[in-house]
């Protein structure tokens, strides 16, 4: 079996990249991971990311002059590291849709939502404001439209009387850990059917 090659796109801390790897280090995992790429110098992920002896590239969005100057350069890096699918984890760039299209079904993200609600920045906080049951994360198809594309796994966690964004975001973060190596699993079968 032909494992796929990924990269996980990063701006920060990476906690749901490091639960990639650890996955795709599993010699039957449908995916190995090929590079790390993050669009800020300075984030942790990168660090980690060496320490699990993955390739890193940073391409700082603010030394390009367009948007699309930026995502051309990020195309170039990961078609120079053959690249075959790309896993949004904490990528804090929207991207345009020439981006989306040339990496149409083969770019997944998480979002710490159940969309369709609650698209955007600042999710949980939203969840509480609405007085939500429930919260959770989904892992999707990136489309044109942010947070818009065809989910292909969630997960619920209770929303409880006492949280706070902080509480609840943690409580969801533990899900995405669980949730994002099933889900790129699935993403991967879905590409090697078609
Ligand atoms: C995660 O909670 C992820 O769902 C969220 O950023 C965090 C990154 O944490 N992504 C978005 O909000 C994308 N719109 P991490 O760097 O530790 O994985």
């Amino acid at each position: 079996m032909k494992r796929l090659r990924l990269a996980v796109l990063i701006s920060g801390r990476g906690s749901n990249m490091e639960r990639l790897l650890e996955a795709a280090a599993a010699p039957d995992y449908p995916a190995e991971a090929g590079l790390v790429l993050s669009n800020r110098p300075d984030a942790g992920g990168l660090e980690t990311a060496k320490g699990c002896g993955i390739e890193t590239a940073t391409v700082p969005h603010k030394d390009f002059a367009s948007r699309e100057a930026f995502e051309r350069a990020m195309d170039e890096t990961l078609r120079a590291h053959d690249i075959e699918i790309v896993a949004l984890a904490g990528f804090m760039r929207v991207l345009t849709p020439w981006f989306v299209t040339r990496w149409h079904r083969r770019m997944i993200n998480i979002h710490p939502s159940l969309l369709p609600k609650y698209p955007g920045l600042n999710t949980h906080a939203r969840a509480i404001e609405t007085g939500d049951s429930e919260a959770g994360c989904s892992v999707h198809w990136v489309s044109e439209g942010v947070d818009e594309g065809d989910v292909i796994a969630q997960a619920r966690v209770a929303v409880r009387p006492d949280d706070t964004p902080e509480t609840l975001a943690a409580r969801v973060l533990s899900e995405e850990h669980r949730l994002y190596p099933q889900a790129l699993r699935r993403a991967c079968e879905i590409i090697r059917r078609h």
